[in-house]
């Protein structure tokens, strides 16, 4: 397969750094050695140095769960890409939906981030999905053709394949509705033909392209099975190590 599975937990505003260290403890523990998957683990600003401490030097990357695009100054309360690598991040989560909705965050304002964080060295993982009342209207497939367009404008060849795209329906985030295969594995093929339009063939077939949106143990080895969905990005199933490590192993 051409492309390695990749399974990220998005701990979103939960564990505080005391609370975050036995969870990336178990994990670097059981899976710490995994080079089947790549995996990633997102705390919140607090925990990543010390959850960085502890996946150092193991096969667990860390990651961020939002940055700011301007590389310093006067923004009250924002991190920037470099002092996230500082802290030896390798990933940053942009645009996820709770982002967009309760922040007003914009396709035009996660793309400076994504370009930001490519320029920092950071691999970006660009959220999109449609909100319920998107996919009764139909729109789902326009929705998601801007947000990924919008998102990588000004993304080079070059780059492309240090991005991962996440695909998260809205209304499969923490409501226990998953999407079906078919309705995953349809939006999924659809990103793909639009990266195989915005970069070709050979580089499209590189990029991963992740499900999120209430994935379990028991529903990953379906979706994970289907040919566009290459991991997962998980909230809920992230925020306790025996579940975590059960996806990582269904993704193996
Ligand atoms: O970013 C992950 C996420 O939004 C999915 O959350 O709890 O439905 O797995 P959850």
């Amino acid at each position: 397969m051409i492309r390695k599975k990749l399974i990220a937990g998005n701990w979103k505003m939960n564990k505080t750094a005391t609370e975050a260290a036995p969870l990336a403890q178990e994990i670097v523990a059981a899976a710490g050695r995994n080079t089947d998957v790549d995996i990633v683990v997102c705390p919140p600003f607090t925990a990543l140095e010390t959850v960085g401490k502890i996946v150092d030097g193991s096969s667990v990357k860390l990651g961020a769960q939002n940055m700011h695009h301007e590389a310093s100054g006067a923004y009250t309360g924002e991190i920037s890409a470099a002092m996230l690598r500082d802290l030896f991040a390798s990933y940053v989560l942009l645009g996820h939906s709770e982002r967009r909705s309760y922040f007003g965050e914009t396709d035009a304002f996660i793309n400076k981030k994504v370009t930001a964080s490519l320029k920092n060295q950071l691999k970006p993982i660009l959220c999109v999905g449609e909100t319920l009342a998107e996919r009764e209207a139909g729109t789902t497939l326009k929705v998601v053709q801007t947000q990924v367009e919008v998102g990588l404008e000004g993304v080079s060849n070059d780059d492309i394949t240090n991005v991962v795209i996440a695909y998260e329906p809205v209304w499969a985030i923490g409501t226990g509705k998953v999407a079906t295969t078919e309705q995953a594995q349809e939006v999924h093929a659809f990103i793909r033909e639009l990266l195989t339009k915005l970069y070709g063939e050979a580089l499209a077939q590189k990029i991963r392209i992740l499900y999120g949106g209430s994935m379990k143990p028991a529903n990953a080895p379906e979706l994970l099975a289907q040919k566009d969905i290459d991991g997962g990005l998980i909230g809920g199933a992230a925020l306790e190590s025996r579940s975590f490590l059960e996806l990582i192993n269904a993704a193996a």
